[in-house]
């Protein structure tokens, strides 16, 4: 019987799970057990686990994998990542292997300043605030010595806070709007703190400023948040090659490809519906390294599709061109990532990846990231071109459904020869299995 419980973050983690197992489970034994299997048996990494969060009760498992073989401005990677879908990495290896041999990724940080502020409304005359804010703004630096002083240490800090009047928007609607330089921390915690005592600030130096009548004295903080859109914390990611040697598939003429691929991306940059499915696959590749280094991917992700209607309308993040018989390929995204900071001493599968990638800082973690999504989107596109993309899916997904069929090796073994030159369904997996076992 489904059931509500007040004060459940007090209760120990068995009361949690006994409660939870006999009010929402069937075979609550049964649930207990499972819950019980992904404990980790080190108790010290489990308890770390356990206080990522509240109310923990076990472990979900993501397969962390590697996409070996990506030369990136002249270096080599292994790039770690955190994703459940089966074809994901296999997609990023093959395009790492392939452009390895055309020179490889080029990736540039085009800028890297962040953004919060600070939301308020004000009732009274905008003149009389803009006055006040003149006298405000060194004081909101002040007020935030002691908060930015390490970050100044590592050369970074506010950069700038301006003053935005919102009314034609939102009646008495205005925002202090505050630029950051965090360094290699995402910064998150940094540019909150710094927008909270603003907003004190404000507020304090409001009621004392002798300018204002008692109405304008009387602002009101409605919250103080940092923005997620980050337009001028961008990375571009590049590849280009002579369109001949787009000459992997003897079956296919490098032309040919070249043309039908630019086509693919120019639907995705005028048609929104195709655009969404072509940034998901941007996207895979994007979140599976944000994940596996410890970073934000939902911030990443709302950042990053906001971006992609900056001009009014949904459209692609990548760009293709042939000029002059160069075939190039590319995308420029927001990020907003940190290589310290956050997770990212704290997670000790966090802290591998971070050392797999020899230690990136920030912005090089940003070009990384910016790569895997181009090799991503790159991979999506030239089996949407050529084969369709329900062969290597269906081959890789294969593998799932023998585990699903809990197939032996030798089964297994049988069934993905049998596969190479028949087309993979669920149901001629099952049915291959099961003549096997008659
Ligand atoms: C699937 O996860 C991603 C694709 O749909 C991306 C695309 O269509 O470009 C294959």
């Amino acid at each position: 019987m489904t059931q509500a419980h007040k004060g459940f973050s007090k209760l120990s983690k068995e009361e949690k799970i006994d409660w939870i197992a006999a009010h929402y489970f069937s075979a609550p034994e049964e649930a207990k057990a499972l819950i019980k299997k992904y404990w980790n048996t080190d108790t010290e990494l489990q308890q770390l686990h356990d206080e990522f969060i509240e109310n923990t009760i076990t472990n979900f498992y993501l397969p962390l994998g590697i996409a070996p073989n990506f030369l990136i401005n002249g270096k080599n990677y292994a790039i770690p990542m955190a994703i459940e879908e089966s074809s994901v990495v296999a997609a990023a290896a093959k395009t790492a292997k392939f452009w390895s041999k055309r020179g490889g990724f080029k990736a540039t940080v085009i800028n890297t300043e962040k953004i919060g502020q600070v939301h308020f409304t004000y009732t009274g005359d905008p003149e009389k605030l803009y006055a006040f804010f003149e006298i405000l703004k060194p004081k909101l630096y002040t007020a935030t010595d002691s908060i930015t002083k390490n970050m100044q240490k590592r050369g970074g800090g506010i950069l700038d806070i301006l003053l935005k009047n919102k009314t034609d928007l939102l009646e008495n609607y205005y925002q202090l709007h505050a630029t950051f330089d965090t360094r290699d921390s995402m910064g998150a915690n940094f540019i909150n703190s710094c927008l909270e005592q603003f907003a004190r600030t404000l507020k304090a130096e409001a009621c004392d400023y002798s300018d204002f009548n008692e109405t304008e004295q009387n602002i009101e903080v409605i919250m103080s948040i940092l923005s997620n859109y980050v337009p001028n914390c961008t990375v571009r990611a590049e590849v280009s090659c002579k369109i001949e040697e787009l000459n992997e598939n003897p079956a296919i003429d490098p032309m040919d490809f070249a043309k039908k691929f630019l086509t693919a991306v120019r639907i995705a940059e005028i048609e929104p519906f195709r655009a969404v499915t072509h940034n998901k696959g941007i996207m895979n590749g994007i979140d599976a390294v944000v994940l596996a280094t410890g970073n934000d991917f939902r911030a990443v992700e709302a950042g990053v599709h906001a971006y992609a209607s900056r001009n009014g309308h949904y459209s692609s993040l990548s760009h293709a061109t042939v000029e002059n018989g160069i075939f190039t390929f590319w995308l420029e995204i927001p990020l907003a990532l940190g290589t310290v900071g956050g997770l990212t001493s704290l997670h000790p599968l966090v802290k591998l990846s971070l050392e797999m990638l020899q230690h990136p800082s920030a912005e090089e973690l940003m070009q990384l990231v910016a790569v895997a999504g181009l090799a991503q989107n790159f991979a999506a596109l030239r089996s949407l071109t050529t084969t369709g993309i329900q062969e290597g899916h269906m081959k890789m997904h294969l593998m799932n459904i023998l585990n699903q069929l809990h197939a032996t090796d030798a089964e297994k073994e049988n069934t993905v020869h049998h596969f190479k030159s028949n087309t993979v369904t669920h149901a001629a997996v099952v049915s291959h299995i099961a003549n096997l076992r008659k």
